[in-house]
């Protein structure tokens, strides 16, 4: 088939089908998956708009899959077979663009459609994707007054989770949040250049310092960006590095540092940074980042839970590895992807890291720990047991004035708990769990 001559709009409905699939079937990080069929699959050749547009389909389907295959459901007389192949993604494409894009109907129908028929096992069911998504055109806004979505979209053990943590309301907040299409954040390198770059790019300045941008488009195009005056990094992932206090021209150890955005904050503010990975490709994105805003770091191939230095830092930080849980704003994927097994993985790992993080402060040093997980078993209970366990260490609480005043994010402990729904007049943030500990002796 001649691609040129395909009308457009047909490469988002079945690029956007096989991301899905790619994520949903395959278990595959929809970024990679985006990655993969923008170099060398189904969206290569495409308009970048085109692409964009795959990714909004496939993105919302994600947001919204409980409500969207309860509505699937709703509309079949019976389950559909496994041989309908693409037909269950290019459904729940369509009615994402339905009833979440409002794309026109004519043009979303049709091209899910056409679509369906370029696929071997699909063809067989372009009159049942005609039939449900006509139906949900004529009776979805209907239909989807009669559902409790914010439920349906959140896998039950995630619900679980952060009912018995947050409460009920909260969490229906979190999970409104996470159906929005996040805000872009930057962190600017200078902060003396901050109100150029704010104007420049037509940001908004957030409480802690913070740039945000809505519907910025491709990163790599905007200002700035190619002289290195700024990187990406959601406004709560832009918390963890302040706790250190003035790091300037002290030595800072960087445990789990790839692709160092944290690395990046920690030497624009004058520290001698330390960063360390277990993975040596996620260091080398570290250090071309790093390169392109001309900030630099000894960077080491490392374990976080063995490395053996012979010595020990005053001020450490660990950003371990988590479900990333509190990151559904900007992954989708994260809800579908992760499950209860993983997250008690994780936080064995955790609590390795953890304390090995511990052995490597030196007395009267600090250690900030953070997680960008919603799931209290990598935040608060981890802290819990490690100070249990280890008396030469303390909290030290985080005051309102070091998070640009945002009290709501403190815990009664003195710990960051940033939510999803907090900040949600400007677009919400990150989760992330962050504590700062003192070793005493
Ligand atoms: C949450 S990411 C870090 C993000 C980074 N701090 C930033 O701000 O850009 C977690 C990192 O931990 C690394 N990692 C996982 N297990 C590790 C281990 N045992 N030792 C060292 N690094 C590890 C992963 O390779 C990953 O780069």
């Amino acid at each position: 088939m001649n691609r040129k001559s395909e009308e457009p709009g047909l490469a988002a409905r079945e690029g956007a089908a096989i991301l899905l699939t790619a994520v949903l079937k395959e278990k595959q990080a929809f970024d990679d998956a985006l990655a993969a069929e923008a170099s060398g699959g189904r969206l290569a050749r495409v308009e970048p708009r085109d692409r964009a547009f795959a990714r909004a389909i496939a993105a919302t389907a994600l947001r919204r899959l409980g409500t969207i295959d309860r509505l699937i459901t709703d509309c079949l007389d019976k389950e559909l077979p496994k041989r309908a192949g693409v037909t269950q993604n290019i459904l729940r494409g369509g009615a994402a663009e339905l009833l979440f894009l409002r794309v026109a109907a004519h043009a979303a129908v049709g091209m899910n459609v056409e679509a369906a028929g370029r696929d071997d096992a699909g063809r067989h069911f372009k009159a049942l994707v005609n039939a449900v998504l006509r139906r949900l055109t004529r009776e979805g806004d209907a239909m989807l007054d009669s559902l409790d979505t914010e439920r349906l979209d959140t896998p039950d053990w995630l619900w679980e989770s952060w009912v018995a943590a947050y409460g009920e309301e909260t969490t229906r907040r979190i999970v409104r949040a996470h159906y929005e299409n996040p805000p872009l954040d930057i962190s600017v390198k200078d902060a003396s250049a901050r109100a150029k770059w704010a104007e420049e790019l037509g940001a908004q300045v957030l409480p802690t310092g913070t740039l945000r941008i809505e519907d910025a488009g491709r990163v790599e195009e905007l200002p700035g960006f190619a002289e290195g005056a700024w990187w990406v990094q959601d406004v709560a992932a832009a918390l963890p590095a302040k706790l250190l206090g003035n790091v300037k021209g002290r030595e800072v150890l960087d445990l789990c540092a790839a692709p160092g955005g944290k690395t990046a904050e920690l030497a624009a503010m004058g520290a001698r940074v330390t960063a360390l990975d277990r993975s040596k490709p996620r260091l080398e994105r570290l250090k071309q980042n790093l390169a392109r805003l001309d900030l630099t770091a000894e960077t080491i191939v490392a374990d976080a839970g063995t490395f053996e230095p012979g010595r020990q830092w005053d001020a450490v930080l660990l950003d371990a590895p988590c479900t990333a849980t509190g990151t559904a704003r900007r992954h989708p994927d994260v809800t579908r992807l992760k499950s209860p097994a993983d997250r008690d993985k994780l936080a064995r790992l955790q609590e390795r890291l953890l304390t090995h993080a511990a052995a490597l402060t030196a007395p009267g040093g600090t250690l900030v720990y953070c997680t960008c997980s919603l799931e209290p078993e990598e935040g608060v209970k981890q802290i819990e047991a490690f100070l249990a366990a280890q008396d030469d260490f303390a909290r030290a609480r985080v005051m309102p004035e070091e998070v640009g005043g945002m009290a709501e994010i403190i815990t009664t402990d003195g710990d960051i708990r940033s939510l999803p729904s907090h900040l949600a007049i400007e677009g919400g943030m990150d989760g992330f769990f962050v504590v700062r500990l003192k070793r005493n002796k």
